[in-house]
């Protein structure tokens, strides 16, 4: 079956998680963050997802923002920043995130070749509605799905089911497109054509579905749906 619908992950994939945590270590007075910056980015998505995965397991859901919150706090205190107003700051920011350079043009030119596009995100409608108003791709999207319309977290597959839902589509009629090689596997697994973006040149995840594709970046995108 041809691609109809191409979806792609919000954070890590359409937006720059690690641009707060620069951005702010850019910002004059911030000689603290600005020496460690890098690990607490990283320690921040880290627990942001672990949370996510574990509150899936325990049926413990609250939102996106809650578990963005709660792992800033655990990552500023693993770093030993205690700095409230710092901690506002990187929400503020988060709320902003720079898309990756590539990403308008991309769904432009998907939009142009008449696939149908959406998000399928962990994120809040509220922190999904900042970010894609703040990165000016609003109107190359027909959808932004939040898993808040489900009350659970991915990989949990009633998350992948709302695209079938939506778009009235087949799950071999999507391209799902993610940065997060578990995400990536998780929607192979559950049979949509999958794309892992993997920037940073991570190894395989070790999990039972395995993208179709991977990309350094977002750029051949329309290529690849057009190949199908
Ligand atoms: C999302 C997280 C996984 O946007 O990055 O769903």
């Amino acid at each position: 079956m041809p691609i109809q619908t191409c979806v792609f992950d919000a954070y890590g994939t359409l937006f720059d998680v690690s641009a707060a945590a620069r951005q702010a270590a850019d910002e004059p007075g911030r000689d603290a963050l600005a020496a460690n910056w890098q690990a607490l980015s990283a320690h921040w998505r880290t627990k942001q997802l672990q949370y996510t995965w574990l509150r899936a397991v325990t049926g413990d859901h609250t939102d996106f923002w809650k578990v963005t919150c709660d792992g800033l706090d655990w990552a500023m205190e693993s770093v030993g920043l205690d700095d409230p107003e710092l901690r506002e700051r990187l929400l503020a920011l988060y709320w902003e995130l720079a898309p990756y350079r590539e990403v308008p043009r991309m769904l432009a030119e998907l939009k142009a070749a008449g696939y149908a596009t959406a998000i399928l995100s962990n994120g809040s409608p509220d922190m999904l509605d900042g970010a894609v108003t703040s990165a000016a791709i609003g109107d190359y999207l027909d959808a932004v799905l939040s898993v808040e319309d489900v009350g659970v977290f991915k990989p949990d597959a009633r998350v992948y089911d709302m695209v079938g839902t939506r778009f009235d589509c087949t799950p071999n009629e999507v391209l799902f497109v993610s940065s997060n090689g578990w995400d990536a596997a998780a929607a192979a697994a559950y049979g949509f054509h999958t794309a892992w973006v993997n920037r940073a040149g991570e190894p395989m995840d070790r999990l039972p579905g395995r993208p179709e594709t991977t990309l350094p970046d977002l750029t051949t995108i329309p290529t690849l749906a057009a190949k199908h």
